[in-house]
């Protein structure tokens, strides 16, 4: 079996046509390629709730906030082809930068207030070129459902508010992010990782499993539990720190204190990799 794959707008938009002629409904699964375990999970929520699954495989240029980053991101669509079909995926769109961009883009979305901090603070523009694109793949793909990891917390809530401030006719499923064994959260940007720098990589996951607990356990000052994580870190020369934050997890802005539950989130360099991870957190009752 092989998942069918579409490169222009003009073939995605009459393939899905048909489908829903034939009263069939339809799951979209964003993605910049470089597939793993992770997106085969999206992929499978969505095979389980909807009809006719559709993949999208697309390196969105105006999301980076460096060209090197964007010129290095891994594409591997040979692999992605094939991970699609044992996946069952009915259709993969895979258009290139022209199809997507056929001319200067001059339209674009802003979601103000969820995008000032964390990742927001530290990658200009990015977030703007995340709910453009997804906004255009919505448009294109009209899916009933779309699908997107919650590894990417910030990107997740811009979507929802994006979807629900514009009246977009779309359910956004979250589901939840994948993990090696350690604890490391699958990102496709893990494959830049050298073996030392991978290893150093799991201070990321531990140190944000560490402040659950303490969250858990009743500790409610972000400050307190700011130091702690730093602490955590210093032990682990091989990472740098962008960000550590507590979180609203609708809002995406730093609460000092924990009173209802919260996403922590951190952002981490190692080598020349970033790595992003986040935990959504609930205090026990009686912290609140
Ligand atoms: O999460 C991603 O892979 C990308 O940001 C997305 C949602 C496919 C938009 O380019």
């Amino acid at each position: 079996v092989s998942a069918r794959v579409v490169r222009s707008v003009a073939e995605v938009r009459a393939a899905v046509a048909e489908e829903r002629r034939r009263g069939a409904t339809i799951g979209l699964v964003p993605t910049m390629g470089a597939l793993h375990a992770g997106h085969g999970r999206l992929m499978d929520v969505a095979r389980r709730e909807t009809d006719f699954v559709v993949v999208s495989v697309f390196v969105n240029p105006i999301q980076f906030d460096r060209q090197d980053d964007y010129e290095r991101y891994p594409q591997d669509i040979s692999n992605d082809v094939e991970f699609c079909a044992a996946r069952n995926v009915d259709l993969l769109f895979h258009p290139a930068v022209e199809d997507m961009y056929p001319a200067p883009q001059r339209a674009f979305v802003e979601v103000e207030g969820l995008t000032e901090h964390l990742c927001g603070a530290f990658r200009p523009g990015h977030f703007r070129g995340v709910a453009t694109v997804v906004l255009k793949l919505l448009n294109i793909v009209r899916p009933d459902r779309a699908y997107f990891g919650e590894k990417d917390a910030q990107q997740l809530a811009v979507i929802e508010r994006m979807t629900r401030d514009l009246n977009v006719p779309v359910e956004i499923v979250p589901v939840a992010t994948v993990r090696e064994a350690d604890g490391m959260a699958l990102s496709s940007r893990n494959r830049r990782l050298s073996a030392s720098e991978r290893q150093a990589a799991r201070t990321l996951s531990r140190v944000l499993f560490a402040t659950r607990e303490r969250i858990g356990a009743g500790c409610v000052d972000a400050a307190q539990l700011k130091r702690e994580a730093q602490a955590g870190f210093d032990g682990e020369p091989g990472l740098r720190v962008e960000y550590f934050e507590i979180v609203d997890p609708t809002e995406m802005r730093p609460v000092e204190r924990i009173s209802a539950a919260v996403r922590v989130a951190a952002a981490v360099w190692a080598g020349s990799t970033r790595l992003i991870d986040n935990v959504l957190c609930a205090p026990p009752a009686a912290a609140r």
